[in-house]
């Protein structure tokens, strides 16, 4: 299909999709962190404190067949503190934030848009711990569930003409009531789709969304998602869970050696989607660059590969300010862009060409 008519038949496209989408992988890529870096700098220096992608990298992902990028960005950049969560942008990072979004989308990639916050906003500089949890109304200074989705409604309106782009939610809500983390989900939903953008919409849990204890409680007196989650309503029925895993003995993803077995660690959810008829997108996953852990990214690849309820996937991470970080598969840079890039990422990629060549090139 011609890119123009893609866009036109929009609607139709992603009927068509979820009809084919039985074991099929339909988004693959990497996330692209930087723009909420360096979270106590506010509002921080683009180009030095943060920085959203790599121009010549995100070329380079494109042709290597990659058809989706996560592009994180800081409420409290996007939204500054002087106005409060809500719909006043700050017009200038918006505008940066913009740039790298069509950049990818021009070239014919999906973007997903992260508000990478873990459903807290006041006070980023110790992520993922400090800041208010939005909608706490025991805390006077917390942002309200309103206003997230009246920032949703206003980022959902500039970007409801741009069939890929897909809204991520929230980054990691944790340490809260799940009830909470529903009534966040649910009015960011309700805001999307009021503001008429049809698009692909990823849907969070509690417990920084770990696909491996989605059934589990993940904090003191909070409920697993799987019974709470069910409740989410979309008007469009067009969303995924948003869901993270990482193989490291406290699935942080901060060490180098993989401990978890996969795939046992996505049994339980894979068939809690089932049950459910549900779909997932792993939009965080990543592990260190050795060979035990490039057998658990394989096996984790192989079944969601396997399994129709898993519909993409995004590795953590690339992004043009990592330097040496021991996951970055930042090409040329990443210590992981000649390892883990390669040997394990890209083989999965080029195995999925008759989903990439249904989605051809924007035209410059
Ligand atoms: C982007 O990546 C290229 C190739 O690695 C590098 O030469 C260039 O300096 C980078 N640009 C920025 C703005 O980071
Ligand atoms: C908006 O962002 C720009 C670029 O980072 C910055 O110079 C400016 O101070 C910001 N404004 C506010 C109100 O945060
Ligand atoms: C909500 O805010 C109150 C008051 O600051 C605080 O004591 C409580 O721990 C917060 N709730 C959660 C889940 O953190
Ligand atoms: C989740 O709960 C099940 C059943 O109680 C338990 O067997 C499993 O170890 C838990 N998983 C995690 C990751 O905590
Ligand atoms: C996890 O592994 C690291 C080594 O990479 C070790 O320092 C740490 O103590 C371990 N943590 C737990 C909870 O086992
Ligand atoms: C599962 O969901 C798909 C897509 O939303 C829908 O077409 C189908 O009818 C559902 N199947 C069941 C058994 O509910
Ligand atoms: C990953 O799986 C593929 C397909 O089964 C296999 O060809 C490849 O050798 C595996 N790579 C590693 C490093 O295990
Ligand atoms: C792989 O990349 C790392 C980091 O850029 C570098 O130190 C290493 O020499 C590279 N290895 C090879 C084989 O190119």
């Amino acid at each position: 299909m011609t890119l123009l008519s893609r866009v036109v038949s929009f609607g139709l496209t992603g009927l068509l999709l979820s009809a084919q989408s039985a074991a099929k992988i339909i988004y693959a890529g990497v996330n692209s962190a930087g723009g909420e870096f360096a979270t106590q700098n506010l509002p921080g220096a683009f180009g030095t404190d943060y920085q959203f992608i790599n121009e010549s990298a995100i070329n380079f992902f494109l042709n290597s067949g990659v058809n989706v990028i996560r592009v994180t960005f800081l409420l409290e950049r996007m939204c500054p503190l002087e106005t409060g969560l809500g719909n006043k942008f700050n017009e200038t990072y918006f505008t940066n934030f913009q740039n790298a979004v069509n950049f990818i989308t021009m070239a014919g990639g999906y973007a997903i848009l992260d508000a990478h916050n873990y459903m807290r906003y006041n006070d980023p500089s110790m992520q993922p711990n400090s800041g208010s949890i939005i909608g706490n109304s025991s805390d006077p200074k917390a942002a309200t569930t309103e206003q997230l989705a009246s920032f949703w409604a206003e980022l959902s309106n500039r970007f409801k003409s741009n069939p890929n782009v897909i809204f991520g939610v929230m980054n990691e809500p944790h340490d809260m009531p799940t009830e909470l983390v529903l009534a966040n989900d649910q009015a960011s939903i309700n805001a999307i789709r009021k503001s008429g953008a049809q698009q692909l919409i990823l849907v969070p849990g509690n417990g920084f969304t770990g696909a491996q204890r989605w059934l589990n409680s993940t904090c003191s007196g909070c409920k697993p998602n799987s019974d709470v989650l069910t409740a989410i309503k979309d008007p469009m029925n067009n969303f995924a869970f948003d869901m993270h895993l990482y193989f490291d003995n406290d699935t942080s993803g901060t060490h180098n050696e993989c401990t978890t077995a996969a795939p046992a660690n996505l049994l339980p959810v894979t068939s809690w989607l089932a049950q459910n008829n549900y779909t997932a997108f792993l939009s965080e996953f990543g592990a260190g660059s050795n060979p035990t852990c490039f057998e658990t990214l394989n096996n984790t690849l192989k079944w969601i590969e396997q399994n129709p309820q898993f519909i993409g996937w995004t590795y953590w991470a690339a992004g043009p300010l990592w330097g040496n970080y021991f996951l970055s598969v930042e090409p040329g840079i990443g210590p992981e862009s000649n390892s883990t890039w390669p040997q394990i990422l890209e083989p999965h990629i080029k195995t999925y060409q008759p989903v990439q060549s249904s989605s051809k090139r924007f035209e410059r």
